[in-house]
């Protein structure tokens, strides 16, 4: 059951929610975390915890009959099945023209993510958070967090010669010859272990194709890293299958909760209300969101400004695959866990970075899959829907043009040079670019904007963003370092000024 008032609550697991509190926890403050999703550790009958890739299961995905794959077909054969509707990992959230993947369950995003950890590079972090000091924030914090995080970097022997990244090396050899860079990127994949998964030392994972539906082995999620921190400090409980629904604020200033608790089939157990002096939102650039517009227009916190469910972006989210000649190999054995990306950012018309992702299908498909993150203006917002009570996000199949357009330039570049065309029959349709879905849902609650420039949000004391809503839809990179570095900075100053103060 949950307690009846804690002095800081903590909604969700994932990046933002996962440093905060442990910030908190080391900092004396009983702190109780509320997590929709579930604890993902323990193995059932067949021996692991998450579901295979290629076989899922209920466990795959949240509370669906059938999974909802990125790549929704190969030769246009539908590669979904149809699954047990359960309380699983990955949840592809329906917005109109746009869909939404986000990790459910304590961890977040980093119990299904690709676990690449890219900081963002300077200059366009200045551009995007003007306000932030980038010194402060590149001298301490992101550094702060990628050692936290535990990130490292591949062997570059071993890269140049293992299988797994044989696809890797083949799209470096495509863009290199059409005149482009590519650069490594660091992970929260432990890349000592992969390498001992490929000389069949350990049980795999990554080489297992295991990603978005959590990876048996092998990574550094959070429960592995800051929430494993977090509960060591003795001062911090993490509630499982609990779900936020409302916030009010009582007469004695303190926060009211409402908590519904979900069985594993989504139904409702009981509904609790919860209390808290400090109130930390981590539940994600969606869920944050979600709660805040709902408080603000069914007339629970009536002082959230304007400003709360703006300026939401996809981090220029667009997928495209390459056919490559019948020589060309990218191998059977892929490696799940992306190592290197194009850099074509510097163009100073179509900024570009190209993550080179795996196929994981197990067998040669002659096939190059790329996820490009382009730098695409275009902004969203979110507004309350009374009839359903939830959040509606108002995002066009045209706003995502011009991210289409972009990668567009350049794979048309890489196409050219190689004598090689896309593939027409991954997403469902005969389309070659697929920007319907992001990754990497971003914006909501601006820092500056909705809240002040530490979180803080606006109208009310004692209530705070930590996580995705924060950054102005777009980091030019893959976003969890930046919301955890933010995370670090932010905590820092709120636990200084407000809690201890
Ligand atoms: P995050 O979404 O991680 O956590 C929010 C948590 O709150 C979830 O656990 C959710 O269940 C919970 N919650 C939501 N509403 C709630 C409520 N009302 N009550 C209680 N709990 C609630 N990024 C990157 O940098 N490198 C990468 O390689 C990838 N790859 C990637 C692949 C896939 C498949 C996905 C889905 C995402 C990525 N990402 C990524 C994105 C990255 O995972 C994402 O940016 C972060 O997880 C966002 O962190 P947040 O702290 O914002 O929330």
């Amino acid at each position: 059951g949950l307690p009846d008032f804690a002095p800081a609550v903590v909604i969700g697991t994932g990046y933002g929610a996962a440093v905060t509190a442990l910030r908190l926890g080391e900092a004396g403050i009983p702190t109780v975390m509320l997590e929709m999703g579930q604890l993902w550790d323990t193995p059932t009958a067949d021996g692991s915890v998450f579901s295979p890739m290629l076989s899922p299961d209920r466990r795959s995905m949240w509370l669906k009959d059938r999974t909802e794959m990125p790549l929704a077909s190969f030769l246009w054969i539908d590669i979904d099945r149809r699954i047990e509707r359960y309380t699983g990992v990955l949840d592809r959230v329906h917005y109109g023209d746009m869909s939404v993947y986000v990790g459910r369950g304590v961890g977040g995003g980093s119990l299904v993510n690709g676990a690449m950890a890219v900081t963002p590079r300077r200059s366009y972090f200045e551009e995007i958070l003007p306000a932030v000091d980038a010194d402060e924030m590149y001298g301490t914090y992101f550094p702060r967090a990628n050692h936290n995080l535990g990130v490292n970097e591949v062997d570059r022997d071993w890269f140049e010669e293992c299988d797994s990244y044989q696809y890797a090396r083949l799209s470096r050899k495509h863009a290199e010859k059409a005149g482009y860079r590519t650069t490594f990127v660091p992970s929260v994949y432990d890349f000592d272990y992969m390498r001992r998964e490929e000389a069949g030392e350990v049980p795999r994972s990554a080489l297992s194709a295991e990603v978005i539906f959590g990876n048996n082995h092998g990574k550094r999620s959070l429960d592995k890293t800051y929430l494993a921190a977090a509960l060591g400090t003795g001062n911090v409980t993490i509630k499982t299958l609990q779900e936020v629904r409302d916030i009010r604020r009582g007469a004695d200033g303190t926060y009211r909760l409402t908590v519904r608790e979900l069985d594993e089939t989504g139904g409702t157990v009981a509904r609790r209300e919860m209390g808290a002096r400090y109130l930390f939102l981590g539940a994600g650039s969606i869920g944050s969101t979600e709660l805040l517009v709902r408080a603000r227009d069914t007339g629970t916190l009536p002082d959230l400004g304007e400003q709360v469910g703006q300026g939401w972006g996809p981090n220029g989210n667009v997928m495209v695959g390459r056919a490559n000649h019948a020589w060309d190999l990218t191998g059977a054995t892929q490696s799940g866990m992306p190592a290197l990306g194009i850099d074509a950012w510097d163009d100073p018309d179509n900024p570009v970075f190209a993550e080179i992702a795996p196929m994981p299908a197990g067998l040669e498909l002659w096939a190059s899959l790329y996820l490009a993150i382009t730098k695409n203006p275009e902004r969203g917002h979110f507004t309350y829907d009374p009839t359903t009570d939830a959040a509606k996000l108002h995002w066009t199949a045209e706003q995502g043009r011009p991210s289409i357009d972009s990668a567009k330039v350049h794979f048309d570049r890489i196409n050219g040079v190689n004598n090689t065309v896309y593939r027409h029959d991954l997403f469902g349709d005969t389309r070659t670019f697929e920007n319907r879905f992001t990754y990497h849902p971003l914006g909501g609650a601006v820092l500056g904007e909705a809240t002040d420039l530490y979180g803080r949000v606006k109208g009310y004391d004692n209530l705070y963003v930590t996580d995705g809503s924060l950054i102005p839809g777009s980091t030019g990179v893959n976003p969890f370092v930046t919301i955890t570095a933010l995370a670090e900075r932010n905590v820092e100053r709120v636990l200084a000024e407000d809690i201890r103060g």
